[in-house]
């Protein structure tokens, strides 16, 4: 631990940093995060799609965990999971959420604050329709964020599903599918150097029209 410790501490990283400023950035916070993407996608950064997720349930312990940003559009963040699993548990009890894109490649880190709900089951049909057949058993196989007795116990039923969807299109279980948040907040996080970074801050105002603030770093 020790040596893990002098190793952290012995790291500082500087950012060299392209600057974000307020004549550069679009006025549509989804446009400036389509123009970030592809960025991210020109810099081969792997899984710029990968997002973290925050929940906070019903013992107000915040939770966070990685999923896939499967769409974007103006309404929001689309990411598909399980309907009975802790994050889907945390939803139902409060459904303010938020997301983090961090893309060291580019320096750049993206938050988002927002209300979820599911999509709806047309869209989460469609989503899973188009899986490959193994992710598709999987879903059924996976009582996710429950205790299983063992991995062996999870194999088995991947088996026993495979053969009894042999032949046969595999349906979407009722409990998995899509989350859509929508955004009130989104913030672009430039890295530059001396630890000065650039924070943009979108915020939605009842007219549902972006207004921008600079925040310190
Ligand atoms: C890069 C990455 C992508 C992931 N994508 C998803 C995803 O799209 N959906 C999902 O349910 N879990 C995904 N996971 C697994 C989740 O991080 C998490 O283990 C799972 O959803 C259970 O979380 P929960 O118990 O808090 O509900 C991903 C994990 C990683 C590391």
């Amino acid at each position: 631990m020790e040596e893990l410790k002098n190793y952290i501490n012995s790291i500082r990283r500087d950012f060299a940093g392209k600057l974000l400023d307020e004549n550069h950035i679009n006025k549509n916070p989804f446009t400036q995060f389509q123009v970030w993407f592809e960025e991210a996608v020109n810099a081969q950064i792997l899984d710029p799609y990968a997002m973290s997720v925050a929940t906070v349930g019903k013992d107000l312990q915040p939770s966070v965990r990685l999923v896939y940003m499967r769409d974007i559009s103006e309404k929001g963040f689309v990411f598909y999971t399980n309907y009975d699993s802790r994050k889907a548990q945390d939803i139902a009890f409060n459904n303010k959420v938020a997301l983090n894109f961090f893309w060291v490649e580019v320096e750049r880190q993206i938050r988002v604050e927002g209300i979820v709900q599911k999509v709806s089951p047309v869209d989460s049909d469609i989503y899973f329709n188009n899986r490959p057949r193994e992710s598709q058993i999987g879903a059924w196989a996976s009582a996710q964020s429950s205790t299983i007795s063992s991995r062996q116990e999870l194999e088995q039923k991947v088996m026993e599903l495979t053969n009894y969807y042999k032949d046969k299109p595999i349906p979407r279980p009722k409990n998995w599918g899509g989350y859509l948040v929508e955004p009130s907040k989104i913030e672009f996080w430039q890295g530059r150097p001396n630890r000065l970074h650039d924070r943009l801050v979108y915020t939605r105002n009842e007219n549902k029209d972006w207004k921008i603030t600079r925040i310190a770093p």
